[in-house]
């Protein structure tokens, strides 16, 4: 069983299993193990195209685990040109069919569009929230002026997904989010094992005696409001990630990874937003 972190707004399991880009049997079984050796939040969306996988492989898991639907965090996001209100619902129905499941803990909107009517999207949303076919809703790949766009709505959200790891900071976006109890959801949060050789990690792994790639998630679960979703297939890493959460890092190795290279973005598709 993973910590929680609980705000106003929901109760979200430290960390999760990210599941994109995986697929098919392989990525059944790598949820439904995850879900067995003490994962609780599992993270798709509909634009993986692997929902439903990943819904046979929550229901193995939960029944193989003796777990009901009420133990598990499972998060969806509707893709950045299915935002009319219409189009929401459809996609919403989708992904609740291929997954399984009668609702969702959290629904994001996965990409903001520069055509996207926000308060009208964050207004369907909150419908669904109504309806209890969503409990808690929030937005992914969001830079600080569209987050000042969705406060304007008044519209309330619980989490903001973005990449976070290591090597790239979001400072701007924590400053924001953290008093307004805004979970930070980390995805590449290994920055995809990138990193895996950097010296500053691998001398503070030493010291802990552990890998450096765990002491790149225990930087994230070391913060207030920030949970990481990393993705692993194998079963191993999965475990080894889970195990991150046992890490106690000290002052001086936050101030170490702190100090790294902020800039190295991963995930730049041409329909992001300027980020600045
Ligand atoms: N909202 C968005 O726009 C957005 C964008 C990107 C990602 N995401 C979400 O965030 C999740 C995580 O991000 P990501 O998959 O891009 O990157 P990531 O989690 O940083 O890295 C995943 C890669 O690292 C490997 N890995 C995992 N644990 C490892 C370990 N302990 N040691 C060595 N290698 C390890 C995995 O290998 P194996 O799988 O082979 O074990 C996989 O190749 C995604 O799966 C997805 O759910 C969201």
């Amino acid at each position: 069983m993973t910590a929680k972190i609980t705000t106003k707004l929901l109760s979200i399991p430290k960390i999760g299993l990210g599941t994109w880009p995986m697929n098919g049997p392989s990525c059944s079984d790598a949820v439904a193990n995850a879900i067995k050796i003490g994962y609780r939040h599992i993270d798709t969306a509909e634009r993986y195209e692997n929902e439903a996988a990943v819904g046979p492989g929550i229901a193995t898991g939960l029944a193989e685990a003796g777990l009901s639907r009420s133990d598990l965090f499972v998060t969806s996001k509707v893709w950045w040109d299915h935002l009319e209100p219409a189009q929401i619902h459809t996609a919403l129905d989708g992904s609740l069919k291929r997954l399984g499941l009668e609702y969702l803990d959290l629904y994001l909107i996965h990409w903001p569009s520069k055509t996207m009517d926000l308060p009208a999207a964050l207004k369907t949303l909150e419908a669904l929230k109504a309806d209890g076919r969503v409990k808690a809703i929030g937005v992914s790949n969001f830079t600080l002026a569209h987050l000042k766009a969705v406060e304007e709505t008044g519209i309330p959200i619980a989490a903001l997904q973005v990449e976070y790891h290591a090597m790239l900071s979001q400072k701007k976006l924590l400053d924001w989010c953290r008093p307004r109890e805004i979970v930070l959801e980390a995805y590449a949060p290994i920055a995809r094992g990138k990193f895996a050789d950097d010296p500053v990690l691998n001398a503070i792994a030493r010291k802990h005696g552990v890998q450096p790639l765990q002491v790149a998630l225990a930087w994230l679960l070391n913060q207030e409001l920030v949970v990481p979703i990393p993705k692993a297939q194998d079963f191993g890493r999965q475990k080894t990630n889970l195990d991150a959460l046992a890490i106690r890092l000290d002052a001086e190795d936050m101030a170490a990874i702190e100090a790294l290279p902020k800039d190295q973005r991963q995930v730049k598709p041409d329909f992001a937003p300027d980020w600045d």
